[in-house]
């Protein structure tokens, strides 16, 4: 059975786990593991603005997605942003994602929110299609950045 829960702090070396798997696996990068524990952990901590969801198949945790909030003036509302999500390989295609999405969608409507967003790499077809397959609409705006 999928259940779906808020991350809490013995969750961090999962997470962690999962976002250096997910950067290594959707765009060839090796991420800073100092610096990427004291990201997760601000959260897991509440000392950031955003929340880990964890996935449990049967009892054991096998997906995570981060939520973060971004204040929209056209909506007088709160966005929710999709992040680093990640489903172990071995519980891929079994709809861990579509039941993860589907929570944070009646978390975030209940909550008042203006909507769900995420970004995504553009060689990263395979998640594109799940999204597109849950019904957000990637076709609308281009994400440009400068990163320091
Ligand atoms: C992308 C990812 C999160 C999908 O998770 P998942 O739990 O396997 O997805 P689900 O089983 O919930 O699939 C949801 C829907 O997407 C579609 N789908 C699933 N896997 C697919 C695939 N490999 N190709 C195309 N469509 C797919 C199906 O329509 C599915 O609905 P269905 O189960 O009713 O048929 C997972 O593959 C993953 O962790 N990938 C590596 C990390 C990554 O790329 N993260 C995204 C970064 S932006």
């Amino acid at each position: 059975m999928l259940h779906i829960r808020p991350a809490v702090p013995s969750d961090l070396d999962f997470v962690v786990a999962g976002n250096l798997a997910l950067a290594q696996e959707s765009e060839n990068l090796t991420l800073d593991q100092t610096v990427l524990r004291e990201g997760v952990r601000a959260l897991l901590e509440a000392r950031a603005p955003g929340a880990y969801w964890i996935a449990e198949l049967d009892g054991t945790a096998v997906g995570q997605t981060l939520i973060t909030y971004e204040w929209s003036d056209w909506r007088n509302r709160m966005v929710w942003w999709i992040q680093s999500v990640y489903v172990s390989p071995g519980a891929r295609q079994h709809g861990v994602f579509r039941g993860i999405h589907a929570h944070l969608r009646g978390a975030a409507a209940a909550a008042g929110a203006g909507g769900l967003r995420l970004y995504v790499d553009t060689t990263n077809v395979r998640a594109q299609q799940v999204y597109a397959a849950l019904g957000m609409n990637g076709d609308h705006y281009r994400v440009f950045e400068d990163m320091f």
